[in-house]
């Protein structure tokens, strides 16, 4: 469950604010649930993946873990921060300690380190590929993907290396598809009218998150429950549209910039995921709010003096986790020469969620409105939940902006001039 609060914004937002906006809510909402546009299809993914489906990624999982000591996922954007951001949520920010099949993703840059050091850690070990692509031809992924092929045709022979290679991309047309079906690689479905951002309850998150021993039915549930959940129109009543107002009405009061941020590592690529979400959807047209994201307390080391004393230009949405299953203690020191004694009994959960508190008063007194949404734990259940919550609020919100929340037109741009300075033929 995501609970919202608004404790922290009284100062900076009316009860006469939030009602000005119910107009334009619904307005995003039936425009969101009509059939107009295509890219919609996320909005019943939870309960639309079929059960097919569901036992081929299970079983696809269970091969990959029973014979690779590593799976490498190609992707870049929607199609691996989804992925990453719940293997971490779920496991840690280090979750290749814990994993008897550790996930690499790869293709996510254009590094020749990256390659050539994961090549090096590949070379002892049984290998599997994952490569994820919606159009099937995006730069980064190909390159990577054409370099891992190699490598496992050379480790396994081409016959061998085929079953080594999963391919999640468009059910029918794309590079990616073509040359699955010509080699015979397995194929997952991205659905056509999911895009990349909103693809991560599809095959594009499920399979990596179920090599990594996640539960993958129970991540639908909790995105079925909150769809079931936020539909209403009153405001008061729900909470995923209440967090397109609140952060609509504090652009609109001059904050152009929303740090989302938390008080677990584990989430930092949940923030990583939330950014292209927010960032790709809404920042077009001139218009948007600038995602950015910071880990606390960590970041509070480094941005903390700026977030307190700088130009306050942005706003924060603070995630925090309610349950602490670890419950480390500070334990008694008879020198005490560190001074910690008074800390002796309290967890260090405690002491983070005291830090919360501190700052979010601290903030608030800097100008600085802070919107707080807490979740319960850090499982399926709930990740599945939180997923939801922003991809639904993210479209909402880019619905009350006026503009498309679905299209990425901007990032056809750089592309346009890479490809003329690295002279790709006219026709490809
Ligand atoms: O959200 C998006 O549409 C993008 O971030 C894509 O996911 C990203 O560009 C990768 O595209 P593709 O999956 O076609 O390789």
């Amino acid at each position: 469950m995501v609970k919202l609060s608004t404790r922290y914004l009284e100062k900076f937002i009316t009860e006469k604010d939030i009602n000005s906006f119910q107009k334009k809510l619904t307005t995003a909402h039936f425009e969101l649930h009509s059939n107009d546009i295509g890219g919609k299809g996320w909005l019943n993914l939870p309960a639309n993946i079929s059960s097919e489906e569901l036992l081929k990624i299970k079983s696809a999982a269970q091969r990959i873990n029973s014979s690779s000591d590593v799976l490498i996922v190609i992707g870049i954007g929607g199609s691996y921060l989804g992925a990453r951001a719940g293997i971490e949520f779920l496991r840690s920010l280090n979750y290749n300690y814990f994993l008897k099949t550790k996930i690499f993703f790869i293709g996510n840059s254009l590094s020749s380190a990256d390659i050539f050091e994961l090549l090096k850690f590949c070379e002892s070990k049984d290998v599997s590929i994952n490569v994820v692509s919606k159009s099937g031809g995006t730069i980064e992924c190909a390159v990577a993907f054409r370099i891992f092929r190699r490598f496992l045709e050379k480790k396994y022979g081409k016959e061998k290396s085929r079953e080594r290679i999963y391919c999640t991309t468009d059910p029918t047309k794309g590079l990616l598809k073509k040359m699955a079906c010509e080699e015979g690689y397995e194929t997952f479905e991205i659905p056509p009218d999911v895009g990349g951002r909103y693809s991560v309850l599809s095959a594009v998150g499920l399979l990596p998150l179920s090599v990594a021993g996640a539960d993958v039915n129970e991540i639908l549930h909790g995105a079925s429950d909150a769809m079931n959940t936020f539909n209403s129109l009153e405001i008061s009543k729900n909470d995923c549209y209440k967090y397109s107002v609140l952060r609509n009405i504090l652009y609109s009061k001059g904050k152009a910039v929303e740090i989302l941020a938390s008080y677990e590592s584990r989430l930092k690529y949940l923030l990583e995921w939330w950014k292209q979400l927010f960032g790709e959807s809404e920042g077009k047209c001139k218009k948007g709010i600038f995602p950015s994201s910071l880990v606390f307390t960590s970041d509070l080391h480094s941005m903390g003096q700026f977030m307190q004393d700088g130009n306050p230009i942005f706003f924060e949405t603070i995630i925090t986790v309610l349950n602490d299953p670890y419950k480390i203690l500070v334990p008694h020191d008879s020198l005490n020469v560190d001074k910690l004694n008074y800390l002796v009994g309290k967890t260090v959960g405690y002491i983070n969620s005291q830090a919360f508190l501190a700052t979010a008063d601290a903030h608030t007194y800097a100008e600085v409105p802070n919107i707080h949404l807490q979740i319960d734990d850090t499982n399926e259940y709930e990740l599945g939940y939180l997923i939801y919550f922003f991809q639904k609020s993210c479209a909402i919100s880019g619905y009350m902006l006026g503009v498309n929340p679905f299209d990425q037109p901007g990032v056809e741009a750089y592309k346009r001039n890479m490809f003329k300075l690295l002279g790709r033929p006219e026709d490809t």
